[in-house]
Formats: structure tokens, sequence, C-alpha cells
């Protein structure tokens, strides 16, 4: 009777035993635990032979208590060992998988350029200030009163419909142009006066391959006594043969604008379709880059300026869009767009 029952301990030991063994991957832990308590817990299966041994002689309970006694040291002492191996593997994955390599080079950053309305903005300050221009910046929220009241475009006045405008709160728009700096420049600095205020412009317009909702202006302003239309051209020209370079050709013809007179558009010819017209150029072959003229009477006078005395000429240059006819693209869109192929095309 003994024996059977020292049999059956070393049965049940051996199975424990392989099943401990067999216990890998995610779910080991909780196998050994089932094991455990399936064998060695109170109502496992080596206490409930323990509970037969009462029915045994003395000699009988001696050898089959001690045999169930070993057998679940044994156990116990496996189970523990199991444990600490899976621990051990855990980490050691662990480890392995996390491993740093300090003499692995980093991550390689590309140094990033400049974009190409930047550089043409940095490249017109450098060419104005070396012609004695102040440049100067404007805020992008404007007053309706430096935008267009005191440039001679009073409220209601037709010319406001020339530009789709961004009403925001209070009295205020976000700039059409650069040109609201003319008065506040001419109130903060006074005459004689040479200066440039590049910056972004909005317009609540539909977009095409030539317009934009936001784009770039440079304001130019010089005031002084005897100021004509050839120090405009004399001055535009300069500029635009030393930007854009190789055969510039422009044309200056009469245009309408409240705060000049007499006024005046320049346009270049399209260097996308080298003037025989295309999309860009609306098919006239011609790009309107830079509205300019003698500063108006009134507008010299908001800025505080005496018209009888000084007389002055200003200009809007479309930086977008001198740039598209520097480096000939065919779409405005582009330049905003955040498309890097595009971008890193002017490194
Ligand atoms: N502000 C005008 C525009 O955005 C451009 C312009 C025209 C600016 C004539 C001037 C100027 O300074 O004299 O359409």
């Amino acid at each position: 009777m003994s024996q059977s029952l020292v049999d059956s301990i070393a049965r049940i030991e051996a199975k424990a035993r392989a099943a401990i063994a067999a216990a890998t991957g995610a779910d080991a832990l909780e196998e050994l635990q089932r094991i455990e308590r399936a064998v060695l817990d109170k109502g496992g299966e080596l206490n409930q032979i323990l509970r037969g041994l009462k029915d045994l002689d003395a000699a009988g309970r001696r050898d089959a208590g001690q045999a169930a006694n070993e057998s679940k040291e044994r156990l116990a002492a496996a189970l523990a060992e199991r444990r600490r191996a899976l621990a051990d593997g855990a980490i050691a994955a662990a480890l392995a998988a996390e491993r740093i390599d300090p003499t692995q080079p980093g991550p390689r950053r590309a140094p990033g350029h400049e974009h190409p309305v930047k550089a043409v903005m940095r490249e017109l300050d450098d060419l104005f200030e070396s012609m004695g221009f102040t440049v100067v910046d404007g805020p992008e929220v404007e007053t309706d009163f430096f935008n267009f009241e005191a440039l001679n475009i009073p409220p209601n006045h037709p010319a406001r419909d020339a530009q789709d405008t961004f009403y925001v709160e209070g009295d205020n728009v976000l700039r059409t142009h650069t040109s609201g700096m003319q008065v506040r420049a001419m109130r903060k600095y006074g005459a004689p006066l040479r200066l440039v205020a590049p910056g972004r412009v909005f317009r609540n317009e539909t977009q095409d391959a030539g317009h934009e909702h936001t784009f770039h202006q440079l304001e130019g302003l010089m005031v002084d006594e005897g100021i004509s239309i050839g120090h405009l051209k004399g001055v535009l020209e300069q500029v635009l043969a030393r930007l854009v370079g190789g055969e510039v050709r422009t044309r200056l013809r009469p245009h309408y604008f409240p705060f000049v007179e007499p006024g005046l558009e320049l346009d270049f010819q399209c260097r996308i379709c080298g003037g025989a017209g295309c999309s860009t150029c609306k098919r006239t072959g011609w790009i309107e880059i830079c509205g300019c003229g003698m500063v108006h009477p009134k507008v010299l006078a908001a800025g505080n300026v005496d018209p009888e005395k000084y007389s002055g000429f200003a200009f809007g240059l479309g930086i977008d869009r001198l740039t598209m006819m520097r480096h000939a693209i065919p779409d405005i869109r582009w330049l905003m767009s955040g498309d890097l192929r595009f971008l890193r095309q002017f490194k």
C-alpha cells in the first residue's frame, strides 16, 4: 500500500517536472502558477496523498510521508529555478533589444536654406540699403486709416473694390498692400526720407497661377525737394537689373492709383513664355510687377509733409512675382505650397 503511494508520488512529480520544463513563451509564468496550485497547494495532488496516510501503518506513513515532503521540496525548488531562468531570459532579451550603440552616428539633419522669396527680400534690402534707403518693418494687421484713408481712399471709394480685403475686428484690416507704411513713415521720420518697407500682405482673392491670398510686397518711398519720375525710373531699373540679371525687358504704362499722381505700372516681360503669352501672364506676354508714381499731395499732407516744398515717388514691388520671373516659376501657388521637392531646387 505504502509502495503504491510512493509510486503515485513519483508519477505526480515526474508529470509536474515535465510540465515545468515545458512552460515557455509568453504564458510561462501563468503556467507555472497553475502547476503550483494543482500539485503543491493545500488541495493539490500531493497533499491529497498525504491525507490518505492515516490508513497506513507507522512504517508506511513514514515512507510515504517522507517521499511526499521530499517531492514537494524538489518541485518547489524546480519551480523557483524555472521562474528565475524565465526572468533572466526576459531581462537578457530586453537588454539585447534595447542595447544602445554609442559609436553609431546620430541622425543627420540636412541644413536648411533660404526660401526663394526670402532670398529676394533679403537681396532687395541689401540693394536698397546700398542706395541709401532705410529698411523698416510695419504691422500686418493695419488700421483702415493707414491702409486706405490716409492714401486718399475714403470709405465707399471704388478703389477699395480693387483690393478684396480681409476685414478684422475693430477698424482693422489685414493689410492689402505695404503702402500703409508711406504715411506711417512720413509721420514718424518727416522729410527728406528714403525708405523701403518689405512684408506680407493679404487679399481675399481667388487663387490662380498668378494670384495668392497671401503674398509679399516691398514698398519704396523717397521724399525730398525736386524728386521726379526720372528718379523713380532710375532706381527701379537699377534694382531690377541687379536682382534678376541678364536681359530684363520692362515697360512703364499709366495706371490709376488714388495715392499717386501720375500713377504708373511697371511690367516685366514674361519669362515663362518669353512674351508670347501663357497662363502665367494671362496671355498678355507681360507681368505686372510694380505699381508706382509720384506721391499724391494729399498723401504727403496726411504724412505732415509740405507738398509745396517736397515731392516724392513711391512704388510697391510684388516680390513673389519678381521671384517667379527670376527663376521662371510658372505658378505662384508653388511658392507657399511647402512642397520640399519644389523648394530644394533653390538651395
Ligand atoms: N499698393 C499698390 C498695390 O498693392 C501698389 C502701389 C501702387 C504702390 C502705386 C505704390 C504706388 O507705392 O505708388 O496694388
